[in-house]
């Protein structure tokens, strides 16, 4: 099928949720991929941040096969061994003392909320139920997530809101100090905010939300479903700031591609959620959690290393390219402020021209999967060059 014919099937049957990008994405092998017209299209952006080993990763695939002739689907309702070992090697190699597993970002979100709501309410009863968020944040499309979204964009069409979110200035002590009182349980925030355009949340600023909350008892949730599982150089984010939060999400590239997110919580809230208080049909899924295993089991010391030093090395290109003003972002999770040019238009001619990148507010954005070549960044940093140096 040609993409005029993809094109039209989809359009015509999807809702239309997407403004599409003109490729269709077939088939490919490490960070690049083969479209519909036949075409190689290298890819920084990984389906945002979920693809982390790259396409046709030969070990994962063996991996979810493997599990695939064994058990597709358990329900949560009896155990399973890869389930089991999976649940134990995160929570082993994270720190966390428990870990729930669902589908989304904005499920591991749901669940995160969900959890803080419920400690606050059995050990101090009712009324301590609101949560602070940043603003300019990004959580989910959830109506509990959208609304901790930090974004105003977000908060119409969908009314009423779901209640008892308070949104706060990134960075503003003074501001998160008055908000801290006895009706909150918790904050939730990114380290990197990405949907809100590659932003780091300022370190000092998170070491005294830290302090804060453990001296009011109100939970630290830190959402790392975009930053986490390697994607920065680190297993997460907040190592970088040297916090340690009570409760981490996660999903995206933690099962690089099948529909995979965690909330994980130490001890001091790991039996809140009890039977019957929350649940998922098909999270912890036995297929999804194989490939998750092995993308665990990938994100060695020597790994993130190179994901740090394949990071630096993109951003010191990319700073070599006239109409690049700046890059913000941590490891491979890099925004890119231009001069003069528009973002997505850039992003649109590149895909067009053998080159995915995502944008993010008035940045492009990249985030491709970390086992990148050298090759794949040369060849795809020349693409954008050519659209960023051309007269118009
Ligand atoms: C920081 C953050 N949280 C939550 C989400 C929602 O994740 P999902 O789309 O998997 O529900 C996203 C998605 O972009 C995200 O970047």
């Amino acid at each position: 099928m040609n993409l005029e014919n993809i094109k039209n099937l989809a359009d015509n049957n999807l809702m239309p949720t997407y403004a599409h990008f003109p490729v269709s994405i077939e088939k490919g092998s490490g960070a690049t991929f083969i479209d519909s017209e036949g075409n190689e299209v290298i890819d920084f952006g990984s389906g945002i941040g979920v693809n982390s080993l790259g396409y046709n990763n030969e070990g994962w695939i063996k991996a979810v096969t493997e599990q695939l002739l064994k058990v597709q689907h358990t329900s949560n309702l009896y155990y399973n061994s890869t389930v089991a070992e999976y649940a134990q090697m995160l929570t082993e190699k994270t720190g966390f003392n428990r870990v729930f597993l669902c589908n989304s970002g904005a499920e591991a979100n749901e669940c995160a909320i969900k959890l803080a709501r419920k400690y606050s309410f059995d050990k101090y009863g009712e009324n301590r139920h609101n949560i602070i968020t940043l603003v300019n944040s990004f959580h989910g499309r959830t109506m509990a997530t959208i609304t901790a979204t930090g974004q105003e964009h977000y908060h119409r069409f969908f009314n009423p809101f779901v209640q008892g979110f308070k949104y706060c200035q990134s960075g503003n002590t003074e501001e998160f100090l008055e908000m801290a009182d006895e009706s909150v349980c918790a904050i939730i925030l990114e380290i990197v905010q990405g949907e809100g355009g590659v932003v780091p949340t300022d370190f000092g600023f998170l070491k005294t939300v830290e302090k804060v909350c453990n001296e009011k008892d109100i939970l630290l949730i830190i959402d790392e479903v975009q930053t986490g599982m390697g994607r920065t150089g680190k297993l997460f984010a907040y190592e970088y700031a040297e916090i340690k939060p009570d409760v981490v999400t996660t999903a995206k590239g933690i099962g690089n591609g099948l529909p995979m997110g965690a909330c994980l919580s130490t001890e001091k809230c790991a039996n809140v959620l009890t039977a019957g208080a929350h649940g998922t049909t098909f999270g912890g899924n036995p297929v999804a959690c194989a490939g998750a295993k092995y993308v665990l089991n990938t994100l060695t010391d020597d790994f993130l290393n190179e994901v740090t030093e394949k990071g630096e090395y993109i951003r010191k290109k990319l700073l070599e390219i006239e109409e690049v003003k700046s890059i913000s972002g941590l490891g491979m999770m890099l925004g890119i402020e231009l001069k003069t040019k528009n973002a997505g238009e850039i992003a649109k001619k590149c895909s067009e021209n053998g080159l995915l990148i995502l944008t993010a507010k008035n940045k492009l954005r990249m985030l491709p999967p970390l086992v990148i070549t050298k090759e794949e960044i040369h060849k795809g940093i020349e693409i954008l060059k050519g659209f960023l140096e051309a007269k118009q």
